[in-house]
């Protein structure tokens, strides 16, 4: 297996506090990363990295993990410019957004979702993503979310049953006859595709009783929970996610003190996507208040046709060093290593001997950059599983 040192980093993000300045992005100055097949081997000081067969010149510039995304939702077809447009106009999102999404997306050939699909993953490479979760919840009918899964499933083993998305629009007189569905037929049809199994629980959505049948559902045919929840209004979902243990409690924008007390207790990460509040001109959600209460914050795009149009982890990582209180460092490492925590992995999202070697140049001497230099494109070169790609 043939081996590459990518040297002459400035300044190497490894999330691992041990390998480098002891903060808990484990920086390393004046660094060097071997890989060898799709693993990093060796992380540590250029003048130390050990013989490798290629070399690669980082220039002087900044390394940081390949972001984790772990929150999108790109299996759909058409757009929804026209809502965009008359909410900049002053009319207020709401979940029923999602119907119109959902007939573009029963209309669409596999095809044209694989094409879509692929099109933004392709774009968020790009900007330095290297993983991403994607969920159903365009389809609403046994057939179409359980085509979702497969397409996504064929490019990412993070996939997530969200057959929960809206009540769909044929049950909209008969939600109890839809939960049925969603955790009888449906589920059995879509829990051999898919990690995950999420619910909106939100006003317009599911409340939480419901929430936690379809949730309790899905965790009996494998599926472990992660839960759209307390996004645009106050409500259960987030106690509830940390209840059941769910992976990621997502949005979190309106949080009262019971909320935040319930995710510092627990395990659940709190997954926060500001490309929705921009998209929404809503409240930002409050990262200090999670951070200084202990609570593990991953940031994600949320990238989907309504409420969140970016695939840029970057954009994001601005957004919530600008508007939510975040430090830089923290915010990289919320969309690196907590993403990384958001899908419960280990192996993705740091730089360390044992992980695999995904990792994002930037055209920038430090991490700093990402939102000091808000809107630049700043990924200059990007490896995942040891292959470069950009
Ligand atoms: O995460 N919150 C629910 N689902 C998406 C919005 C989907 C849509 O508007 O199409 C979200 O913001
Ligand atoms: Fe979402």
């Amino acid at each position: 297996m043939s081996s590459t040192v990518i040297s002459d980093i400035a300044q190497l993000v490894t999330n691992d506090p041990s390998l480098g300045d002891e903060s808990p992005l484990g920086l390393v100055r004046d660094a060097a990363v071997v890989i060898e097949g799709d693993r990093v081997v060796w992380t540590g000081e250029s003048s130390k990295a050990p013989p490798t067969d290629n070399r690669v010149d980082a220039g002087g510039r900044a390394v940081v993990p390949g972001f984790v995304d772990s929150h999108s939702h790109l299996v759909f077809a058409g757009d929804r410019t026209e809502e965009f447009n008359a909410r900049m106009s002053g009319r207020p999102y709401s979940a029923g957004g999602i119907r119109t999404t959902v007939a573009a997306t029963r209309a669409a050939s596999d095809a044209e979702l694989e094409a879509n699909l692929t099109r933004h993953l392709a774009e968020a490479l790009r900007q330095g993503t290297t993983t991403f979760e994607t969920k159903s919840g365009y389809g609403l009918t046994t057939a179409d979310e359980a085509r979702a899964l497969r397409l996504a499933a064929r490019h990412t083993d993070e996939v997530t049953f969200l057959g929960a998305h809206i009540v769909a629009p044929e049950y909209a007189g008969d939600p109890a006859a839809y939960v049925d569905l969603v955790t009888g037929e449906m589920l059995d049809a879509c829990a051999p595709h898919a990690r995950w199994i999420d619910v909106f629980c939100e006003e317009g959505a599911f409340d939480g009783d419901q929430a936690r049948a379809i949730l309790t559902a899905g965790r009996a045919k494998g599926l472990h929970p992660r839960v759209h929840a307390n996004q645009l209004t106050y409500g259960p979902g987030v106690r509830l996610a940390v209840e059941l243990d769910a992976a990621s409690a997502d949005h979190c924008t309106h949080l009262g003190d019971a909320d935040v007390d319930a995710l510092a207790s627990g395990r659940t990460v709190a997954t926060l996507l500001p490309g929705a509040e921009f998209s929404t001109r809503a409240e930002w959600p409050d990262a200090r208040r999670l951070l200084d209460a202990g609570v593990t914050v991953a940031l994600s795009t949320d990238c989907n046709p309504g409420s969140s149009f970016t695939s840029s982890v970057p954009f994001c990582v601005a957004l919530a060093v600008r508007d939510m209180g975040m430090t830089p460092d923290e915010a990289v490492w919320s969309a690196t290593a907590g993403g990384a925590a958001a899908l419960r992995r280990t192996d993705i999202g740091r730089l360390a001997p044992g992980a695999y070697a995904d990792l994002t140049l930037l055209d920038a001497p430090s991490h700093v950059h990402l939102a000091y230099r808000p809107g630049v494109p700043l990924v200059a070169g990007v490896w995942r599983r040891g292959v470069r790609e950009v």
